[in-house]
């Protein structure tokens, strides 16, 4: 069944603006370490890549955050709600420590999607109850 549904709109000015201003610091507040390897690849290539990615990755932790009914709040946080690539490129959810914990107890699986156009970041995240 479903347990809860996200949804989220990020500025990609905002989270420009954030990482010129504070740099690594800024993705390292946001990205699991896994994301950064990503961000950095990303980045080198094509600089804006790397901002949409942070910025994708921005709106679908906020939309899990909401799917699953805490918002940022213990045991969610940035760093433990990781967005991953299936071979095929479809986005999934991987969970880190207490997040993952919490969510394990509650038999809860996530689905999400993301998309951008050239000023916004969103994500539609889809928290399923397994029985
Ligand atoms: C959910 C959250 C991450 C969104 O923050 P944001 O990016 O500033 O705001 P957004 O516009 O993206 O989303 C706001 C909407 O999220 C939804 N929302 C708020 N808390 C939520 C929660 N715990 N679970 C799911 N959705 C939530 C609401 O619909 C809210 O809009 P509304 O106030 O008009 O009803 C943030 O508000 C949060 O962490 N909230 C939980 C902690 C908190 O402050 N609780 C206060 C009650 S004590």
């Amino acid at each position: 069944m479903i347990y809860g549904i996200g949804t989220d709109i990020c500025d990609i000015r905002r989270i420009r603006a954030s990482l010129e201003r504070h740099g690594e610091r800024f993705a390292r507040k946001v990205l699991s370490d896994a994301e950064i390897a990503t961000w950095k690849k990303r980045s080198e290539r094509w600089p804006d890549r790397g901002v949409r990615y942070v910025a994708t990755r921005f709106s679908a932790k906020e939309a899990f955050s909401k799917a699953i009914g805490l918002g940022m709040v213990m045991p969610m946080t940035w760093r433990s709600c990781e967005i991953a690539n299936l071979p095929s490129g479809q986005p999934t959810v991987v969970l880190h420590g207490a997040l993952k914990a919490w969510c394990e107890a509650r038999g809860l699986q996530a689905h999400i999607s993301m998309s951008d156009e050239s000023e916004y970041a969103t994500s539609y995240c889809v928290v399923e109850k397994k029985p």
